[in-house]
């Protein structure tokens, strides 16, 4: 089966039914990305990636796992970020030039080409989805290569079973990234989320930013028109001053619509793509029971005003994490536990 069938059946599987391609969008062939579904591994990915650069960046790779624990331990505090892990590393001689860019073990691609006009983070919230991780990597690398951005990939990886809580992942993502390199924008971007259209430009211009205008499992529109969800991006400051995301949403849905008040009422205004720039395809997937619905968020929706300030990187406390880096990507693993309950928040 080629992959764009099974992709058109895999959908079909869910109850949607993707409309005929050549009929729905006509994103001229030099800009449309089609997805790799076929991505297996990771170890795959880096080969097709990397070639003949894969011995030598894996051993680079490796040398700076083991000198990782000591520039991390010079941090004082988790939420001093102290940019300096990167400057570390290539200090150590530790990056590879690979074509026209230089890449910092742990997926941090610079441009030598031209000076980038920005520095992103891109920020995963992530569990258990090792099946979409290579075709994600496989996808967006590429892309983000194609705009000459300098960027770097950050895995937040929930490490225990509670609840999935995306949005503690993110702000977990963001202090953490910045602890690499000063980076001028964050995008948070799903696993399960490639962008089609190689002019969906990821730099931070524009920001706040929703990147989505239609997804193929819905026709190729928006679920509804103040979708925040799915990939997002914000500058440092906005994120600062919008005190980041909500800690308290456990489970699934919701905390995208409060990050999207949260920008909303800092008057900042969101932007999105046009038409087939924005057009994202999925990675299509079942609802699993490590994931249930937040019962309590349309509760938590109504009283967002009381925790704006109180509840994000404001209150933001985590073990520390466990950091591995790896040639595409650096991997986040954190025990994320419930914050302590403020007393002036409405108990949901
Ligand atoms: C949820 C959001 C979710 C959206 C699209 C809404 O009902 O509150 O969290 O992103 O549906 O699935």
């Amino acid at each position: 089966m080629t992959s764009q069938a099974s992709e058109q059946s895999r959908v079909k599987g869910t109850g949607n039914t993707l409309p005929s391609r050549s009929e729905s969008y006509s994103i001229p062939s030099d800009e449309r990305l089609t997805p790799d579904k076929e991505a297996s591994t990771v170890q795959k990915v880096n080969e097709g990636l990397f070639g003949k650069f894969l011995p030598r960046t894996q051993t680079l790779v490796d040398m700076a796992n083991r000198t990782l624990p000591s520039i991390i331990l010079k941090r004082k505090s988790i939420r001093e970020a102290a940019d300096e892990i990167d400057k570390t590393i290539t200090e150590l001689n530790l990056a590879v030039d690979i074509d026209d860019y230089r890449l910092l073990p742990g997926g941090h691609w610079i441009p030598l080409s031209c000076n980038p006009r920005w520095k992103v983070a891109i920020v995963v919230p992530f569990r258990n989805r090792f099946h979409h991780l290579p075709i994600f990597l496989r996808h967006i690398v590429p892309l983000l290569k194609r705009q000459k951005l300098e960027f770097s990939i950050f895995i937040a990886e929930q490490r225990n079973d509670e609840r999935f809580n995306r949005a503690m992942l993110m702000n977990v993502g963001f202090v953490e990234a910045l602890n690499f390199t000063n980076y001028d924008c964050v995008v948070f971007h799903d696993i399960d989320q490639l962008a089609i259209n190689v002019k969906n430009y990821f730099g931070c211009d524009n920001m706040p930013r929703h990147f989505i205008s239609g997804e193929a499992i819905w026709e190729w529109k928006l679920y509804y028109e103040d979708l925040f969800g799915g990939v997002t991006g914000l500058t440092k400051q906005q994120f600062y001053d919008i005190n980041g995301l909500p800690n308290i949403y456990w489970g699934w849905g919701g905390e995208d619509d409060e990050f999207a008040n949260r920008v909303k009422a800092k008057d900042l205004k969101r932007s999105r793509p046009k038409g087939e720039i924005g057009y994202f395809d999925s990675i299509v997937h079942e609802r699993n029971e490590s994931s249930p619905f937040n019962e309590a968020r349309f509760c938590l929706l109504g009283n967002i005003g009381q925790r704006r300030t109180t509840d994000g990187v404001s209150n933001l406390r985590y073990e520390q994490p466990t950091i591995e880096l790896h040639p595409l990507y650096t991997n986040i693993s954190v025990n994320i536990q419930k914050l302590p309950w403020n007393p002036r928040w409405k108990r949901c």
